[in-house]
């Protein structure tokens, strides 16, 4: 399927690693150029080499750490100086710690909205005119437990309730402004962030890692987890004119494991 993403310009959060570096890689093959931002040089310039190197697309990064107001002044700022133009935002950056409820500290709390929540709020606001200039779109990663909150994993969970709100009510502000607004929803993400979960969660529970991802499997009665591949293709769709009409949803990637309306 042609999705009509030739020549755009595409800012990816944590486009270095994981599931943001897979959605850059897709979104280049479909001929964006790309504004990549993590707080690490050295993940950034590899990124940028081998997907520029891939696809012959312009690729350039934006060190920054978005949990701070100077963070994402700095992206969105790189961002408008290297293009002066954006069609597509994909806040993806942002972890929460696991960990029993009387463990986390404020400071634990107050990091992960800092790092998600916060980022993607400020990389919305200093973007938009950029986005409602081009009538472009904005896709939030948010995470299956912002609708369904697990034991152990309770900042995470509150995060992407919050994610998943206000992408909401983005989505009603673009409809004033004319830019398309949508959250994706992963279930579990063979990447660094879930294998880190994964040794914590074994630990907690005094059980082996394969033990952990056996009981998850089986808990959500899923075939498998999902590849960072699936999240970049519902988002590369979400943010083509193809999905012009489909405004304000929830897509949920999770092999069916979340069993909710
Ligand atoms: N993996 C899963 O199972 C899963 C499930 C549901 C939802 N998600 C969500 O999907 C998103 C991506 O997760 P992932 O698994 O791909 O994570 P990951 O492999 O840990 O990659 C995270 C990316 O974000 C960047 N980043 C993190 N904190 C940042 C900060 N303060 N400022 C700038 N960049 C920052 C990282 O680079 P630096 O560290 O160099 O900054 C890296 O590029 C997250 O929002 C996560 O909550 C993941």
């Amino acid at each position: 399927m042609e999705l009509g993403l030739e020549g755009k310009i595409a800012l990816i959060t944590g486009g270095s690693r994981g599931i943001g570096r897979a959605i850059a890689q897709r979104l280049a093959d479909e001929g964006c150029a790309l504004m990549l931002v993590a707080r690490t040089e050295r993940d950034l310039e590899q990124a940028a080499a081998d997907i520029g190197e891939d696809t012959g697309r312009r690729v350039e990064i934006a060190v920054a750490d978005l949990a701070t107001r100077e963070g994402t002044d700095a992206a969105s700022a790189a961002a408008r100086g290297a293009f002066g133009r954006l069609d597509i935002l994909v806040n993806n950056a942002g972890a929460g710690r696991i960990g029993d409820f009387f463990s986390l500290t404020d400071e634990d709390w107050r990091y992960a909205f800092a790092n998600k929540f916060f980022a993607m709020m400020r990389m919305s606001r200093a973007l938009w005119p950029l986005l409602t200039d081009a009538c472009g779109s904005v896709v939030n990663i948010a995470g299956t437990r912002g609708i369904t909150p697990a034991p152990h994993i309770f900042i995470s969970s509150a995060v992407n309730a919050a994610v998943i709100n206000f992408s909401k009510a983005l989505a009603n502000q673009g409809l004033i402004d004319d830019v398309n607004v949508n959250v994706v929803l992963p279930g579990v993400v063979a990447t660094e962030l879930h294998d880190r979960y994964v040794n914590e969660q074994a630990a907690l529970e005094g059980i082996t890692v394969d033990e952990v991802r056996a009981k998850k499997l089986a808990a959500d009665g899923v075939r498998r987890f999902a590849t960072v591949d699936d999240v970049a293709d519902a988002v590369a769709f979400l943010v083509s004119p193809a999905a012009r009409h489909v405004q304000g949803t929830m897509t949920v990637i999770d092999g069916g494991g979340t069993r909710t309306l």
